[in-house]
């Protein structure tokens, strides 16, 4: 049985969806300057690197509709997506979908099924990511991977909850990851501001986590 929250927000994600169905390959996650997706990419690279290595199951939470954005196309055959919104996975070319809200606690996934999860941009959106995080511990394989990267503070059409990878990255610690590393995606320089047209406020950087279960 789906709750009446979880229906309202799958309701704001489905109108959302109907825009990524517009190719974004020139996509700018800030259009005027910060950050572009090769930046993006090219953090995340030592990571889809081990991900193209391992012949295991990559699963993509808040996966949207194109998740090839960040992750390499050879991935996609083993690639599962998990999304709240039906619509978005309808565009999104992984080989599994699964339908579900990552706020209700278990994710529909047995244990130690896959070999690495990501998650781009979806942290924001679950007030407990303690708990998200335990669930991907449970489901990953021993010696499987997260890299997961937000900005630490945004408001996107909606309250968004705070990304604290430090903090984050003190329950993986306490689970007994190794390789636990924070990395900074915006530069330095990178300016908080509001761009109302949009609806976006953006007032922290963007950050990398990434790490590793034990074996
Ligand atoms: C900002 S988009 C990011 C999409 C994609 N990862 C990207 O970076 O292009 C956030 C995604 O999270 C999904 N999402 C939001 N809340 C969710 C929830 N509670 N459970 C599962 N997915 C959720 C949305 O449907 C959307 O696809």
């Amino acid at each position: 049985m789906v709750g009446q929250e979880t229906l309202e927000r799958q309701r704001h994600w489905e109108r959302v969806a109907d825009h990524w169905t517009i190719p974004r390959d020139h996509f700018l996650i800030q259009q005027e300057d910060d950050i572009t997706l090769a930046q993006i990419r090219h953090s995340l690279s030592p990571y889809t690197k081990k991900m193209r290595q391992s012949s295991g199951r990559v699963l993509d939470i808040g996966s949207g509709g194109l998740p090839t954005l960040y992750l390499p196309k050879d991935v996609l055959p083993r690639l599962v997506a998990l999304d709240i919104s039906r619509k978005a996975l309808s565009v999104n070319l992984a080989a599994y979908k699964i339908v579900a809200d990552i706020r209700e606690g278990e994710l529909p996934i047995q244990d130690g099924k896959i070999s690495t999860a990501s998650m781009f941009f979806v942290n924001r959106y679950v007030e407990d990511q303690d708990q998200l995080l335990e669930e991907v511990d449970r489901i990953l394989e021993p010696g499987g991977r997260l890299v997961c990267m937000d900005y630490t503070t945004i408001g996107y059409m909606q309250e968004c909850a705070q990304f604290n990878p430090y903090r984050l990255r003190s329950v993986l610690e306490e689970l007994g990851w190794t390789q636990l590393q924070v990395a900074q995606v915006t530069s330095p320089s990178f300016k908080p501001r509001e761009l109302a047209e949009d609806s976006y406020t953006i007032k922290g950087a963007i950050l990398l986590l990434t790490g590793k279960k034990p074996q």
